[in-house]
């Protein structure tokens, strides 16, 4: 499985067992290239983390479909309220009759409740919700990177941390995962553009993280990354201490 559209490039890998890393990159007018991923948890209840920014759905909706029926979906899961975050969730929701959105509590209470064509399931900081072969827990996060709303998901089946916003890395020509570094290229990134609300809960959240022992990272903005997971984060609680 591979390109999806050979017009934008957009592309479908399979990074853990079940979990489809769903990738377009764009070119920013003289900012670069940069990568939007999405990741589709295939399971008896399958999960969308992330929906894209909503004009690009149809690359999205296209690459889903290469993996499962769009009806099939049941969860429409993000990590915090922003366009490429959950820009499209109406379109999701239209397109996939028994879909919900799944967020965390204040996304729902602030945003979603309101925002979206149906409600919400809304999660609890540390519910478990299972797909079947997968099970996912809810971390909140608050402003880790950003977003009052902000949290994160851990598929403990094969300990993949659906990691949104952290360890972003520019460019548009990225490996789909790698082992390789990719808080270097992170942390270059966050200097052009700081995109962290510096929270000085930071520290004490990761590690939260960093205790789930995760050994795949999925990224949503650049290659996905595989490793010792507890330890990055940790690396990353230093540099943002630094
Ligand atoms: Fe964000
Ligand atoms: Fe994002």
């Amino acid at each position: 499985m591979s390109t999806t559209s050979k017009q934008s490039g957009t592309n479908v890998h399979e990074i853990a067992d079940g979990i489809y890393r769903i990738n377009t990159p764009v070119r920013f007018e003289g900012a670069g290239g940069f990568t939007f991923n999405q990741y589709l948890v295939a399971d008896d209840e399958p999960l969308l983390f992330h929906t894209g920014p909503r004009k690009m759905f149809p690359l999205v909706h296209e690459a889903v479909a290469r993996v499962l029926p769009v009806k099939n979906l049941h969860y429409i899961a993000f990590s915090h309220v922003e366009a490429d975050e959950c820009g499209s969730l109406n379109e999701w929701l239209a397109a996939a009759p028994q879909a919900m959105p799944l967020c965390g509590a204040v996304a729902a209470m602030v945003s979603i409740n309101d925002m979206a064509d149906r409600a919400p399931r809304a999660l609890a900081d540390g519910e478990l919700i299972s797909l079947g072969t997968h099970h996912l827990r809810w971390l909140y996060m608050p402003h880790l990177p950003h977003g009052w709303d902000c949290g994160f998901l851990v598929e403990e089946h094969t300990a993949t941390l659906l990691c949104g916003d952290l360890f972003t890395q520019g460019g548009d020509d990225l490996p789909v995962i790698t082992e390789g570094d990719i808080l270097g290229p992170s942390e270059a990134f966050r200097h052009r553009m700081d995109y962290f609300s510096h929270t000085k809960n930071a520290g004490v959240l990761l590690e939260r993280l960093a205790a789930t022992g995760p050994t795949t990272l999925a990224c949503m903005h650049g290659s996905a990354w595989r490793g010792d997971g507890a330890q990055l984060l940790r690396e990353l609680a230093a540099a943002l201490a630094a």
